[in-house]
């Protein structure tokens, strides 16, 4: 199965796409975690895409575009779910021609839909480890101790992205270049609605009775 996950960004694409993964055996590429990993390992690509990240901004497309073509094209034959990738109609049309080459195609869109207020909430509340990436919320998913991973004790941090003002700049840019690509989608694909306003697992279930007859 190949499935792209939408939704604003703290929509709750990437706790969902730990459940998808993990029921149906899918690699999980996340364009963000990516970028983050060439961040943290001081690469031209991260040093590129830093500044683009901090202040909200999307990072331009060729860079993006060549950076995901290349990880898709490593990806098991079992399929993987998109999260955060495509993010422009741009990035979305240059994905199906790779696709297209392999006789490929997306098999589901998920279009993870939260209202804004409850959006502002999960990601100003958002902490992650900076060591193993895993994610938690100050509220609705606390570490076993406060402000260490339970994982691996490492000190939880804020996204530089993930201050109230911030948000502001990524949510308008979302809504300007990224919610036309669900009208892109359901022209030619399978786009599922999804209400993710609910408690994660809500959501999952729902996700998952979706995606049941095309497993
Ligand atoms: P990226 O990392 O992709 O950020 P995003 O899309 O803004 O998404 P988030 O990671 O903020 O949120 P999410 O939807 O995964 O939510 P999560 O599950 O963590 O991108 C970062 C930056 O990289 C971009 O701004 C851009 O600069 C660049 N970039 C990346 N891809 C790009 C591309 N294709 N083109 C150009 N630039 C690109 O949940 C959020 C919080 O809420 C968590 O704390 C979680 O525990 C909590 N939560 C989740 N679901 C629920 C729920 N149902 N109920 C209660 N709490 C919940």
């Amino acid at each position: 199965m190949r499935i792209v996950l939408l939704g604003a960004p703290g929509a709750g694409k990437g706790t969902q796409c730990k459940y998808i993964v993990e029921k149906y055996r899918l690699l999980h590429l996340s364009s963000g975690d990516i970028l983050r990993r060439h961040r943290a390992q001081g690469t031209a690509l991260g040093k590129k895409a830093q500044s683009y990240m901090d202040s909200g901004a999307l990072v331009p497309d060729d860079i993006i575009i060549d950076m995901m073509i290349d990880e898709i094209a490593r990806a098991p034959a079992g399929g993987y779910v998109l999260d955060g990738f495509p993010r422009t109609v741009k990035q979305a049309a240059d994905l199906d021609k790779a696709l297209e080459s392999k006789k490929q195609k997306i098999d589901a869109i998920l279009n993870l839909q939260v209202n804004e207020k409850i959006i502002v909430r999960r990601i100003t509340g958002r902490r992650i480890c900076p060591k193993c990436a895993a994610v938690y919320h100050v509220e609705n998913l606390k570490p076993r101790v406060d402000g260490k991973c339970d994982k691996d004790g490492s000190l939880l941090l804020q996204r530089p992205d993930d201050t109230a003002e911030v948000v502001i700049t990524r949510l308008k840019n979302y809504n300007e270049q990224t919610a036309p690509l669900v009208d892109y989608y359901k022209r030619k694909n399978t786009v599922f609605d999804i209400d993710a306003n609910e408690e994660a697992e809500n959501v999952r279930d729902l996700i998952f009775r979706k995606l049941a007859p095309l497993a």
